[in-house]
Formats: C-alpha cells, sequence, structure tokens
C-alpha cells in the first residue's frame, strides 16, 4: 500500500522514483538515510587518514550526499559529482558539506558521467547505485574513466544492476551480466561481491525484481 503525504499527494516509493529519473522524489524518500555499506567497507579497508594530507575519494553519482557526508567525517578530501541539479543543491545545504566546501576539502561538480573530467591523485572511486544509470553507448567510456581513476592500492565501492533485473529492459540504463561485472576487476583484489538476485515488496508499495552486484575492490 502507498503511504500518503500530509497534502494527500501519494509518495513514490523509492524504487519506483529512480524507474522515473525522479531524483527529487527519490532523495525525499531517502532523505536521513547513513551512509552505503559498500562505502562504509571500502573507507575501513584504509589505514587512519592523516590530517595532514588528507586522500581524495571521488563520489561518483553523489546524489544528496549521503556517501560524501561519510568520507568527510572521516577526514577524507572528496569531489562529489552529479549531473541533478536538486541533488547538488542538496548536499551542498548539508551543514558538513557546507563547512567543507569552505574549508576547500570538498569540491562539487554538476556534470553527467558522459561530460565529467575526473581530478588526478584520488584513492578511492565511489558509486552508490548510479552508474545503471549510465546510457549504455556512453558505459565504456565512462568505466574506462572511473578505472583509470583507481591507482594500485586504491578501491572501487559501487553497484551494478545486472541482466535478471526488472529494469534490463529499459533501454537508457547499463545492465551488465555476473560475467561482465567480474570482467571489469581483472586487475583488482575483490574485497566484498555480494549479488542480490530476489524479487521484493516494497514497504511503500510495488513490486520489484532486484539484480543487483555489491562491489567493493581494491586495485592489484
Ligand atoms: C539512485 S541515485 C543514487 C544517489 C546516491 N549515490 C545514493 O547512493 O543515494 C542515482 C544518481 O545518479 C545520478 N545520475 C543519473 N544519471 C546520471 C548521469 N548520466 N550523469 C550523472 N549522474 C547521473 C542521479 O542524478 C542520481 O543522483
Amino acid at each position: 500500500m502507498t503511504t500518503a503525504d500530509p497534502t494527500n499527494q501519494p509518495q513514490l516509493p523509492p524504487h519506483e522514483a529512480a524507474e522515473r529519473r525522479d531524483w527529487p522524489a527519490y532523495f525525499d524518500r531517502m532523505e536521513g538515510k547513513p551512509a552505503r555499506e559498500t562505502l562504509v567497507t571500502a573507507l575501513d579497508g584504509f589505514e587512519t587518514v592523516d590530517p595532514d594530507g588528507p586522500p581524495l575519494a571521488l563520489d561518483v553519482g553523489c546524489g544528496a550526499g549521503r556517501d560524501a557526508a561519510e568520507m568527510l567525517e572521516r577526514g577524507w578530501r572528496v569531489w562529489a559529482q552529479d549531473s541533478n541539479p536538486d541533488g547538488i543543491a542538496r548536499l551542498r545545504a548539508r551543514p558538513e558539506c557546507a563547512a567543507a566546501i569552505a574549508a576547500g576539502r570538498l569540491e562539487v561538480a554538476q556534470a553527467s558521467f558522459e561530460s565529467m573530467v575526473l581530478p588526478q591523485g584520488a584513492t578511492l572511486v565511489n558509486a552508490s547505485f548510479s552508474l545503471p544509470f549510465c546510457p549504455p553507448g556512453a558505459w565504456a567510456a565512462v568505466w574506462a574513466k572511473l578505472d583509470a581513476a583507481v591507482p594500485i592500492g586504491g578501491r572501487f565501492s559501487g553497484q551494478f544492476f545486472g541482466d535478471r533485473d526488472d529494469w534490463s529492459v529499459l533501454e537508457d540504463r547499463t545492465h551488465l551480466t555476473r560475467a561482465q561485472v567480474l570482467d571489469l576487476f581483472s586487475d583488482y583484489v575483490l574485497e566484498s561481491f555480494r549479488e542480490e538476485d530476489r524479487p521484493s515488496t516494497c514497504t511503500l508499495g510495488g513490486h520489484k525484481h532486484w539484480h543487483v552486484f555489491h562491489v567493493v575492490a581494491r586495485k592489484r
């Protein structure tokens, strides 16, 4: 059953908002959620951050900043990118992000995956539930950019959607087979690889078959 908000407008379940690319509705539904588990696992894998020389993380498809906030909290410098202006505005409005921008520890880029120019010197590339929304025609070049940004000893964390996901029939996004995902990481040690392949019923209503790969990997 879909719950109603105080104005009696039905609220979209988050997966329906994402299906329609209604990102403001998605961010509303996700407000207050903590950082993604894959990001937390990747951050836990690094040594304690040196405050005199904090490492740089790229947050690709950062949305409203739930992961960027965690990276900043742990002392990282962050480059956060997303094409959606509402997500960027929400990220900038977070007190910890506003303070980090003022301190020069957070740079924000409103750009598409296709057009983004990644900064040099990153140690971590994080892309939580964002890369599946890359247009298929741009995927190879986008992944090449991201892979090139991860140094030896650095990490990638994030999600890919699989070929058995309900949304794989949608032509505007990128779905990969298990073999294709594993192939992306031939130069990495897979520190965490979880394949989710299950039907779900959202508590706010709606059904979806999820096929998602959750990945944390360190480059060899
Ligand atoms: C499901 S949300 C995930 C947001 C955030 N990483 C999180 O974990 O909550 C997908 C994000 O990808 C962004 N996105 C979708 N297509 C994009 C594109 N072509 N270029 C850049 N960002 C894109 C959306 O604006 C949205 O913020």
